[in-house]
C-alpha cells in the first residue's frame, strides 16, 4: 500500500518544513511546491536527516496554474496542505497588491487547480491575525473577523471563499488552522527558524542575542496592562503545529465541509516571560532594554484551544520551556541556519522516488514546475 502524496505548498519554509516531518512519521510523502523566495530548499535535505525521506522540492509559484496542472498529474496527490503565502504584518501594509495577489490570487488558483485534478481535500494555514487585535481573550472560533492589517484581511478571505467553495461543493473537505505564535524547532536541533535578514519576530531575535550575534533584545514596549507590562502571546511549539496539520488532514478527509480551529496553547506568556525561560533553556543571559511600543501590536491576546481538541483530537502538548529549549538547540547547532553543513550520515539517506510518474525534471529531490 503506497503511502498518499501530500502537496504542501510553501514546504520548504518553517511551519512547512516541520510539516513535512510530521507528515512522513503519520505516513504520507510530502510534494512540495515552493518558490524558495522565502526558505531554503536544504531544510528538505534536514527533512531527511530526521525522517529518512527527503520530499520531492517542485520549485514553482502556487499562482502559475500550468505548474500546478503538471505536479497534480505528475504526483498522483491525495490532498493539500496550503501554506505558500506572504507572511510579515508589517510589509502588508506596506506592500498590500502583493498580500493580495500571493494570499489570495494564489490560493483561487490553487483551490480551481485542486478541482480540475478532483482533490477536494485542503489544509490551509490560517492566522489569528483575523481576530484583530481588539477581542477578548481566549479567543475562540466563534470571534467575528476584525483583522486590522492587510496580511490578516487576506486570510480572512480566504477562509471566507474556502466556506462558500464548501458550501457550493459538498465533496469538498477544508480545515483552516489559525495559527496564535509557532515558535520552536524540532528536538533534533537539524532544523528551524532561520529568517532572512535581522528577525521581526521575538523567539528567533532572542535567540541570536543568545547566541552573540545580536547585541541586546529591544522590548517593545512594557506599558501594557499585562503582568509586567510587556506584550503577551499564545506561543505554541512548531512541532505541535505541524502535528495539527496531520490531525486535521484526517479530520478533512473524513468529514466534507468547512472547520476553522485555533492552533494555542490556550495560555498566554509575555516578553520577559519568554525571556526568562529562554535564559534557563540556553544558561546565557539575554541583554535587552524597553523601547517604545510597535505600531500595530496588541497588548495581549492568546487562543480559546478547546476547538481543535473536540474536532479532531489535537492539543498542544509541549511546553514554553521546551520551545525554548529546542530553539536554543536548533541555533547553538546552526549558527548559520542551513549554511551550516547537515550532519555527515544525513548524505547517505534514500530519497523519495516517486515510481508512480516521470519526475517533472531530471535530478530527483529537485524538480521545477
Ligand atoms: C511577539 C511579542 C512584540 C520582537 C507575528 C505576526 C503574526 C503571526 C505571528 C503569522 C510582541 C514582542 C517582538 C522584538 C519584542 N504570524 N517583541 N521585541 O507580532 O505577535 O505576531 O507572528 O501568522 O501575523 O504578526 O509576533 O514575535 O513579532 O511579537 O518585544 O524584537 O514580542 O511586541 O508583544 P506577533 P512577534
Amino acid at each position: 500500500m503506497r503511502a498518499p502524496r501530500i502537496l504542501v505548498t510553501g514546504g520548504a519554509g518553517f511551519i512547512g518544513s516541520h510539516t513535512c516531518v510530521a507528515l512522513i512519521a503519520a505516513g504520507y510523502l510530502p510534494v512540495v511546491l515552493d518558490t524558495l523566495v522565502n526558505s531554503d530548499a536544504r531544510s528538505l535535505q534536514r527533512v531527511a536527516c530526521i525522517t529518512g525521506v527527503e520530499p520531492v522540492l517542485v520549485c514553482g509559484d502556487v499562482r502559475d496554474a500550468v505548474a500546478l496542472d503538471r505536479v497534480f498529474a505528475a504526483y498522483n496527490v491525495a490532498a493539500v496542505v496550503h501554506l505558500a503565502g506572504l507572511k510579515a504584518v508589517g510589509e502588508s501594509v506596506a506592500d498590500p497588491v502583493s498580500y493580495y495577489d500571493v494570499n489570495l490570487a494564489g490560493t483561487l488558483a490553487l483551490v480551481q487547480a485542486m478541482d480540475r485534478a478532483g482533490v477536494r481535500r485542503l489544509v490551509f494555514s490560517s492566522s489569528a491575525t483575523v481576530y484583530g487585535d481588539s477581542q477578548p481573550s481566549p479567543i475562540a472560533e466563534s470571534a467575528p473577523y476584525a483583522a486590522v492589517n492587510p496580511y490578516g484581511r487576506t486570510k480572512a478571505m480566504v477562509e471566507s471563499v474556502l466556506a462558500d467553495l464548501a458550501r457550493a461543493d459538498a465533496r469538498w473537505g477544508i480545515a483552516c488552522l489559525r495559527y496564535f505564535n509557532p515558535i520552536g524547532a524540532h528536538e533534533s536541533g537539524l532544523l528551524g527558524e532561520r529568517p532572512h535578514g535581522p528577525p521581526n519576530n521575538l523567539m528567533p531575535y532572542i535567540a541570536q542575542v543568545a547566541a552573540g550575534q545580536r547585541e541586546c533584545l529591544v522590548v517593545h514596549g512594557a506599558d501594557y496592562d499585562t503582568v509586567d507590562g510587556t506584550g503577551v502571546r499564545d506561543y505554541v511549539h512548531v512541532m505541535d503545529v505541524a502535528e495539527g496539520h496531520v490531525s486535521a488532514l484526517r479530520h478533512a478527509a473524513r468529514r466534507p465541509g468547512i472547520l476553522m480551529a485555533n492552533l494555542g496553547t490556550g495560555r498566554g506568556a509575555s516578553v520577559l516571560e519568554v525571556v526568562s525561560a529562554f535564559e534557563r533553556a540556553s544558561g546565557r543571559r539575554i541583554a535587552l532594554r524597553i523601547g517604545p511600543r510597535r505600531p500595530g501590536d496588541a497588548p495581549a491576546y492568546w487562543a480559546d484551544a478547546r476547538g481543535a481538541w473536540q474536532a479532531f483530537g489535537w492539543r498542544a502538548r509541549r511546553d514554553l520551556d521546551q520551545m525554548c529549549a529546542d530553539s536554543w538547540r536548533w541555533q547553538a547547532a546552526n549558527p548559520h541556519g542551513f549554511d551550516d553543513p547537515a550532519p555527515a550520515h544525513a548524505s547517505g539517506l534514500p530519497r523519495f522516488q516517486d515510481n508512480t510518474s516521470t519526475s517533472i525534471n531530471s535530478k530527483p529531490g529537485h524538480s521545477h514546475a
